[in-house]
Formats: C-alpha cells, sequence, structure tokens
C-alpha cells in the first residue's frame, strides 16, 4: 500500500487541526472530492464523445470558513506555496499555481451568477499530483462542494446540478488555470457512484450509472503510477485537441462523435492529412470501445473488457500518440504477467497506466512492473489497487 492509499477516516482531523494551526480557529466544516481513473474512452469528451470513468477512494479534503470580506486565503498540508488575495484579483494565470483551482473555482462561481464571498481554506490532497489521477478537479470539486454548502447555491443536490458544478469546475481550470481540458474529471469527482462506473455522454451531459463491481468477479483494478512527468498545460494536449477540430471541420461535422462507427473508412478517406487522420482514427475507434465495454459490464461480462484495455492503450499508443516507454512498459509487463488488459489512463504522456488483474495475480503483477522499471533503470512506480468510490460530498 502507498501513502496514496491512505485512510480516508485519517484525513478530516489533520485538515480540520491543520486548519485551526494555520488560521487560529476551527472551520466551518471539511469537505472532499475524490481523484478518479477512466476505465476507457481517452481524449473523447472534447470531441463530444463517450467516457467511462471512476471515483477514486483517494481524495482532496478541503477545511473551510467563510470570511466576511471578499479575501482569499489558501494553504495545503502537501505545499509550502500559500495565498492571500482578494477575489477581484482571479483572473486568467493569477493566482499561479495548485491556488489557481482553488480560487478559480470561486470566481467561476461567480461568473455563473453566485453571490460569493472570501474564504480561509486548508487543502489535503491525498490524490497523488501529476500522477493522471485528476487531483486538479479533486481539488476544485471539493473547494466547489464548500463554496457550495457554505454559501447556500445548493449546488451538491440531485445530479442537474451537481452537472451545473461540473462545468463551473471546467470553467476554472480552462480560464483561470489555463489546462484546456474537456471535463470529464470534473463529473466523475461530482456525478459518480459508488460500486459504478460513470458513463458520460460529452455531446448532451446526460450520464448512466454502470455496475462495477469488481470483488464480485474476483478481479482487481491496479493503478501502476509510473512517475513519469505528466502535464496538461505544456501544450501537447492542447495541439490534440486542435486536431480533432480541424479533423471535424474538414468533415463538415459538429465534433467527430458525429462520426459513426460504421461510416469511419469513408470520413478517413475524406482527410488528406496522415496525422489528422490517425486522430480521428482513435477518437471514433474509442468511442465505440466505450460503448461495447458498457454492454459486457451491463451483461456482467467484465473480464471480457480486458481486450477492449488492449485495444485502447494501442489506440493510444500508435494514432494517438500520447503514450510514452514507462507506460507501454507498465502494460506490456501487466499483460505478460496475468493482467487482463491494461491502458494508460487520463491525459497521458506519463502518468498511470491501469490493468485489470485476477485478485489472486494482483502481487504478481505488481512485483514484475516494479522490477521491470528497476531493470531499465526509470523511477520505481507507485502500484495501488482501486474500487469505484464516493462523489463529492461534506465529510463534516
Ligand atoms: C485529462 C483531461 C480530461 C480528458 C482526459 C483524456 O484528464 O482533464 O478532460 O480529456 O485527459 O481522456
Amino acid at each position: 500500500m502507498s501513502a496514496a492509499s491512505a485512510s480516508a477516516e485519517a484525513a478530516e482531523p489533520t485538515v480540520a487541526q491543520a486548519f485551526s494551526e494555520a488560521f487560529g480557529t476551527v472551520p466551518s466544516g471539511v469537505w472532499s472530492a475524490p481523484g478518479r481513473v477512466n476505465l476507457i474512452g481517452e481524449h473523447t469528451d472534447y470531441n463530444g464523445g463517450l467516457c467511462l470513468p471512476i471515483a477514486l477512494p483517494q481524495r482532496t479534503y478541503a477545511a473551510v470558513s467563510l470570511r466576511p470580506d471578499r479575501r482569499v486565503r489558501l494553504r495545503s498540508v502537501q505545499s509550502s506555496q500559500t495565498y492571500d488575495l482578494g477575489l477581484d484579483e482571479v483572473r486568467a494565470g493569477n493566482p499561479p499555481g495548485w491556488g489557481a483551482y482553488a480560487a478559480g473555482v470561486l470566481w467561476a462561481l461567480e461568473q455563473a451568477g453566485h453571490q460569493i464571498s472570501g474564504v480561509d481554506l486548508m487543502v489535503d490532497g491525498q490524490v497523488p499530483v501529476g500522477a493522471g489521477l485528476s487531483s486538479s478537479a479533486a481539488l476544485e470539486c471539493a473547494v466547489a462542494a464548500a463554496a457550495s454548502d457554505l454559501m447556500a447555491l445548493d449546488l451538491l443536490g440531485d445530479d442537474g446540478v451537481r452537472e451545473a458544478l461540473a462545468a463551473i469546475c471546467v470553467n476554472a481550470e480552462n480560464t483561470i488555470a489555463g489546462a484546456p481540458t474537456g471535463g470529464m474529471d470534473q463529473s466523475a469527482a461530482l456525478r459518480s457512484q459508488p460500486g459504478f462506473a460513470l458513463l458520460l455522454d460529452c455531446r448532451d451531459g446526460s450520464i448512466a450509472q454502470v455496475p462495477f463491481d469488481l470483488a464480485a468477479h474476483g478481479l482487481s483494478l491496479l493503478v501502476m503510477d509510473t512517475r513519469a512527468k505528466h502535464a496538461l498545460v505544456d501544450g501537447q494536449y492542447a495541439q490534440r485537441r486542435s486536431s480533432c477540430q480541424d479533423a471535424a471541420r474538414q468533415l463538415d461535422v459538429s465534433s467527430l462523435r458525429e462520426v459513426a462507427f460504421a461510416d469511419l473508412d469513408d470520413a478517413l478517406g475524406r482527410l488528406p492529412d496522415s496525422v489528422v487522420r490517425a486522430r480521428t482514427r482513435h477518437v471514433v475507434t474509442e468511442i465505440e470501445r466505450v460503448r461495447q465495454s458498457v454492454a459486457l459490464l451491463r451483461a456482467d461480462r467484465m473480464a471480457d473488457v480486458g481486450p477492449l484495455f488492449n485495444a485502447s492503450h494501442a489506440s493510444m499508443r500508435d494514432d494517438f500518440e500520447i503514450s510514452c516507454p514507462e507506460l507501454d512498459v507498465a502494460v506490456e509487463v501487466a499483460m505478460a504477467h496475468g493482467a487482463l488488459g491494461a491502458r494508460m489512463t487520463g491525459g497521458g504522456f506519463g502518468g498511470s497506466a491501469i490493468a485489470l488483474v485476477p485478485v489472486e495475480r494482483t502481487a504478481g503483477v505488481t512485483r514484475a512492473v516494479i522490477q521491470a522499471f528497476a531493470d531499465r533503470g526509470f523511477g520505481t512506480p507507485d502500484c495501488f489497487t482501486v474500487t469505484a468510490g464516493e462523489p463529492a460530498r461534506r465529510d463534516s
């Protein structure tokens, strides 16, 4: 077990106590939101497509009190970087660093027409940072949950208001933090249910809860955090996004979601550029793999999803070109040691891979992956199993 799997029970008193030490008062409450892994459906969200994330047991906790003024004071158990700024100073690029994700949410709530005040806020992030597990969305959604309750905004009730809150968090990430991400992560953090994967249709925002009971199938979902660099603000993500937009424009559709799987060959024949063609092939086939995965899960055939994981990884490696040697090794070694399927998850260029593994093989796969990384001179990966956890909530 890694530090990332530290028990949720331990985190609440820690963050409340850290708040008291920093601000000299007791916080009004503690809220939390989970990280996510996406089971399948990568780089489909900004194409109006389908994806299938689960909420992780690892969460980000926020101890928060309202202030009578418009100041925002932010502290973190993990970071020495602190912030003290006015709500009116929040804009694209300010504050920099992790504060953008927290202050950005308050800004975005105000943009959406809500009455906002300043806060004192202490964060305890238990979602590994830079691992492709959406620590940023967990932070945004924990802050959003706190603001919703403390400012009586009522945005945590049913799924309809949670959908609206997710959109607000996406605006914060896109506009203030400057990461041009697509929205899957915030929906996973706010709209998931424990024991279920979240089928998210990014064309109309609708969701369905898909059974995902690993234990009932004797399977575990192993996360292999390669610790290889992962950043969504360095341009590669934006380039992929704009290639997809180019493809849609050339095909005269509003998004690649409008290209039916059955019409893929015809569409590819109309795209002269080989790179744009490959990007399109990934998106259209990946959306189809989500459909097939959901059908298998609903038919109680979880083990049969494995080959779709593998096909998804190959598509990301060869057509979307977002894998890296560490991710490929994690996937190959997991498969060689008994995984039923494995793929990188999240934005790519580093971060984590996941593997669907029979429970009795999980320790062996973990050992083999760690050994393979050592043999190749890569840093030690952090491997841990996860289940489908709870969405954003008030903890105390
Ligand atoms: C990141 C983004 C998401 C999504 C994934 C790739 O996690 O934040 O919006 O695009 O990459 O599926």
